[in-house]
């Protein structure tokens, strides 16, 4: 089983959009296994979004990203690095597909409303650096043997 860090960002939280995302992961069947409401400070985004510093955003995105609070969750499930970026669709809301998260819930690149890793690698980086080991519940969800053979 994989596991993927993947978080609301500040304005899928205002726009009331965690329900939606949330249930989206449900849905598909993956499973929950740790989550947490907060405000990031500017330090962390730049720690998070290290591998962006040198582009020209990256300033403004640390700086957005950590302007209010976000929904972080890590999710567990088969493929799930992959498969959460399909259901994210695009970085570009432009480019992204309808029924995807980002082609039906948002329009701008800088306001692109999710994030998640997207690779095996960054989610290990990305799920340590934003839960501790005690953060996470260990529990067996009642729907695992109709969802996996
Ligand atoms: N050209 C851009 N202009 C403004 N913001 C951008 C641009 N490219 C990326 N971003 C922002 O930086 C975030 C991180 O970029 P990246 O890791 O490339 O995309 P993703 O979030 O799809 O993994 C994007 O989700 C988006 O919010
Ligand atoms: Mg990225």
């Amino acid at each position: 089983m994989e596991r993927t860090f993947i978080a609301v960002k500040p304005d899928g939280v205002q726009r009331g959009l965690c329900g939606d995302i949330i249930k989206r992961f449900e849905a598909r069947g993956f499973k929950l296994v740790a989550a947490k409401f907060i405000q990031a400070s500017e330090e962390h985004m730049k720690n998070h979004y290290l591998d962006l510093k040198d582009m020209p955003f990256y300033g403004g995105l640390c700086k957005y990203m950590s302007s209010g609070p976000v929904f972080a969750m890590v999710w567990e499930g088969q493929s799930i690095v992959k498969l959460a970026r399909m259901m994210m669709g695009e970085t570009n809301p432009a480019d992204s597909k309808p029924g995807s998260i980002r082609g039906d819930l948002c329009i701008n690149i800088g306001r692109n409303i999710i994030h998640g890793s997207d690779t095996l690698e960054n989610a290990k980086r990305e799920v340590g650096l934003w839960f501790k080991a005690e953060e996470f519940v260990t529990y067996t969800p009642c729907t695992q043997t109709f969802l996996y053979e």
